[in-house]
């Protein structure tokens, strides 16, 4: 059976499609047969994988049916599917499919309300499926930031509610360039921490 690994989070511009894009290649890079697909009409990734040789195969998400293309169609080991914002609709019906759902979060254009409204959707996926889904990641952390303390800060009084993966990934120009992604360790970290690889 396939891993489905969902990243989403109704916020905008958090890192979803770059962590899809490292996450797949870092699967790939420890042996794993990984893709991605693309639920975003923007399709970000999908458009990347047309002009850039990237190490895996972007395929588009087919709302249409979900299901049938995730469980059936895709013949891949590891599928990590990036969402687009703002819409809820599409997380929940990927969460009811998914093995695990990351929820990147980027402490500087930090959001808590809108975080709090993301992890109820998936939670409420979790209590129908009766299974642990949501992982918070980090990213574009940069330590000396005050608004990242902040936000950090009041992340750890919500430790319970916020399942917040110990790993973090920084903001760093590599992760911005427009090319196959070339520095996985941090990724490969998060991975790790969630047992995948
Ligand atoms: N760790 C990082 N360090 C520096 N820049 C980053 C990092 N992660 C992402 N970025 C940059 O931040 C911007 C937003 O990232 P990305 O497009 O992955 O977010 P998104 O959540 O998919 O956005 P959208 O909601 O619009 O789909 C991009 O310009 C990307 O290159
Ligand atoms: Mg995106």
């Amino acid at each position: 059976m396939a891993k489905i690994i969902v990243l989403a989070n109704l916020k905008g511009g958090v890192a979803k499609s770059t962590s899809t894009n490292h996450f797949a290649h870092a699967a790939q890079a420890n042996g794993l047969d990984s893709c991605i697909v693309d639920f975003d009409p923007n399709a970000t990734l999908y458009s990347q994988g047309q002009r850039l040789e990237l190490g895996v195969p972007v395929y588009r998400g087919n709302l249409e049916d979900i299901v049938k293309q995730l469980k059936e169609e895709i013949q891949h080991d590891y599928i990590f599917v990036d969402t687009p914002p703002n819409n809820g609709d599409v997380i929940t019906r990927l969460c009811l499919v998914a093995d695990e759902v990351i929820v990147p979060i980027s402490p500087t254009g930090y959001d808590l309300d809108l975080l709090a409204h993301t992890t109820r959707l998936i939670s409420e996926v979790e209590g129908i499926r009766n299974t642990a889904l949501l992982s918070i990641l980090i990213t574009k952390y940069r330590l000396n930031l005050n608004s990242a303390k902040e936000a950090l800060d009041k992340l750890g009084a919500n430790m319970e509610k916020f399942p917040v993966l110990d790993n973090r990934i920084r903001l760093l120009d590599v992760y911005s360039k427009y090319q196959r992604p070339t520095k996985l360790d941090e990724y490969e970290d998060v991975l790790k921490e969630l047992e995948l690889i």
